[in-house]
């Protein structure tokens, strides 16, 4: 658990991160489930798209999109944490849906996530 102050909000604040070897066990489902619950309820939220397929960015294409939610698809692993940390000053929630689990080491050593997500 490693949650991380925020000045702007003034309050403790989450990174999520789903992370998993295994293909098509949910992560980006779950990304845009969450992610979708908590600008519904008045939160906002990016989810960066850390997926080389970029299933999330196909999805915010779509009609329908949560004006609260921001997704950023410009992360890789060598700046995915200067990505965090931007989105953090922006927005209350940061959600990243990995492609795998590459970059989760340097997230957890970085101690930028709340909670990894594997399932
Ligand atoms: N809770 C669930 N119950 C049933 N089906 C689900 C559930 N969550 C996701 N799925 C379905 O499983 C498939 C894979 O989901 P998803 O793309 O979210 O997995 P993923 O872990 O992100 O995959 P990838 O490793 O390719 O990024 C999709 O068809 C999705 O609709
Ligand atoms: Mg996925």
């Amino acid at each position: 658990m490693f949650p991380r102050f925020s000045s702007k909000w003034g309050i403790y604040m989450p990174t999520i991160v789903f992370a998993s070897p295994k293909g098509g066990v949910g992560k980006s489902t779950a990304t845009v489930l969450l992610a979708s619950e908590l600008a519904a309820h008045g939160g906002t939220v990016t989810m960066i798209d850390a997926d080389p397929n970029k299933p999330l960015s196909q999805w915010a294409s779509l009609p329908g999109k949560p004006e609260r939610l921001t997704v950023i698809d410009s992360a890789t692993e060598e700046n995915i944490i200067d990505e965090i940390e931007s989105a953090a000053l922006k927005t209350m929630f940061v959600i990243v849906d990995l492609e795998g689990t590459a970059p989760v080491r340097r997230i957890l050593d970085d101690r930028w996530a709340l909670e990894v997500s594997c399932p």
